[in-house]
């Protein structure tokens, strides 16, 4: 617990207060599915537990580790064949159609509309939440992807600079190695290596490159001599991450550039949830800057939870209370100083947050503006699951093989991107 935490008497108080303006007739259950174990994302997804407690309503946690969520959809899909499903499940981009199609999901509408969520949402985050017209999902932030966490004093030890390149970043990279500091901290599992690949697309190939290559799929993109750049470019980083990298949790990547044993990671802001339940403060202890060459552009990332059909009313008066609590502005904002990303309500007041957050959201919308602001395609935000997790899969096989030339890696990911 935070010292800025309430009492245990508090926070009984508050509960009674209330519980006596829900009333207990109406007081359910919600049970939640999300992957957030890791320190930062533990205190956002307790802000989240608060706030549905805070209404009366009990909270059954149904976490599944595993970042990037693979495991938790895993396990999300048996439990829903079973006859079994969540009240509320952490999916994201074109996986909510996904399961809309499929009939399990509920219509939240009615909330929406007395919440006027419509006027409090991006249109681009909007639609994804809405199945044919009708809310099915409440997001919580909008992520970034493109991010680049470095140490500075690390970078003082190796007279390096922060990259803004990828040229400059293998120069920093190569100080860095001479000074004794692992360059790159990474997590070899499928996902975080899909998160790198993302990054670096970005960055080598540029906004309309990104777009025609990992949102329409386009054959030519996939297949062309900038995919090749891309590819290369992508496995060199791998030559300045360490033996131990294999099946590291990406948390524990970030706890190595916090203790200044590495020097950069490439991560979405979930990493500077770590940082700053570490005690650590942007600008001084760490330096958040866009992943080379990314300066202009924003992968964005956007948490939601999807609600599914119940059939008890006091656990659907529940699960509704939660949708309306997660667009409020005080849970908005708590959940996001947490979580390390910024509010997905528009017009919301930033005092509190960071100048990597300020950034952030500044760049949400300066890039929505000049056309730089696309869906992150390692966070199941640009393309269907399927073609998603085929190329993820090829990505990571391209990273972990000696034999795998970029020329073959390229024909497997567009052969992978027509998977259905
Ligand atoms: C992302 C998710 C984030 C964060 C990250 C690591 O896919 O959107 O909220 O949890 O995985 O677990």
């Amino acid at each position: 617990m935070t010292k800025k935490s309430p009492t245990p008497t508090l926070r009984l108080l508050a509960l009674a207060a209330a519980c006596v303006v829900c009333g207990t007739a109406t007081a359910g259950e919600v049970e939640v599915l999300h992957w957030w174990t890791a320190g930062g994302e533990a205190k956002a997804a307790a802000a989240l537990k608060a706030t549905l407690q805070g209404k009366g309503h009990t909270w059954k946690d149904f976490a599944v580790a595993g970042g990037g969520g693979d495991s938790a959809m895993t396990v999300l899909k048996s439990r829903v064949v079973s006859g079994n499903a969540p009240a509320a499940a952490q999916i994201k981009g074109p996986s909510l159609q996904e399961w809309a199609r499929e009939g399990v999901l509920a219509n939240i509408d009615d909330v929406a509309k007395a919440e006027k969520w419509d006027t409090l949402l991006p249109p681009v985050v909007a639609d994804v939440m809405k199945y044919k017209g009708n809310y099915i999902a409440a997001p919580v932030n909008v992520h970034r992807v493109n991010w680049l966490w470095a140490n500075p004093e690390a970078f003082k030890k190796a007279g390096a600079k922060v990259p803004t390149s990828w040229d400059e970043f293998f120069v920093a990279a190569e100080a860095l190695k001479k000074a004794g500091i692992i360059p790159v901290a990474h997590g070899g599992q499928n996902w975080q290596d899909f998160t790198t690949f993302e990054s670096v697309a970005l960055g080598v190939g540029g906004n309309d490159f990104y777009k025609k290559a990992l949102m329409q799929l386009d054959q030519g993109a996939l297949k062309s001599a900038t995919m090749e750049k891309v590819l290369t470019t992508f496995k060199k980083v791998k030559g300045y991450t360490d033996k131990n990298a294999p099946g590291r949790d990406w948390n524990l990547a970030t706890a190595m550039v916090i203790k200044g044993e590495a020097g950069m990671q490439l991560m979405g802001d979930w990493a500077k949830g770590e940082f700053v339940a570490a005690g650590k403060v942007p600008g001084k202890d760490f330096v958040c800057a866009a992943a080379p060459g990314t300066s202009k552009a924003f992968t964005f990332n956007v948490d939601s939870f999807a609600m599914f059909k119940l059939k008890n009313d006091a656990n659907v008066k529940a699960q509704k209370d939660l949708a309306a609590a997660i667009m409020s502005t005080e849970f908005q904002e708590v959940f996001n100083l947490n979580k390390g990303s910024i509010p997905v309500r528009l017009n919301m007041n930033l005092a509190k947050f960071d100048d990597c957050a300020k950034l952030s959201s500044k760049d949400f919308v300066d890039t929505a503006k000049s056309g730089g602001l696309v869906p992150s395609i390692a966070h199941g935000m640009a393309v269907p699951s399927a073609a998603a997790g085929a190329m993820q899969d090829v990505v990571s096989q391209f990273w972990n093989s000696d034999k795998m030339s970029a020329k073959d890696a390229m024909d497997k990911l567009a052969s992978a991107a027509k998977s259905k």
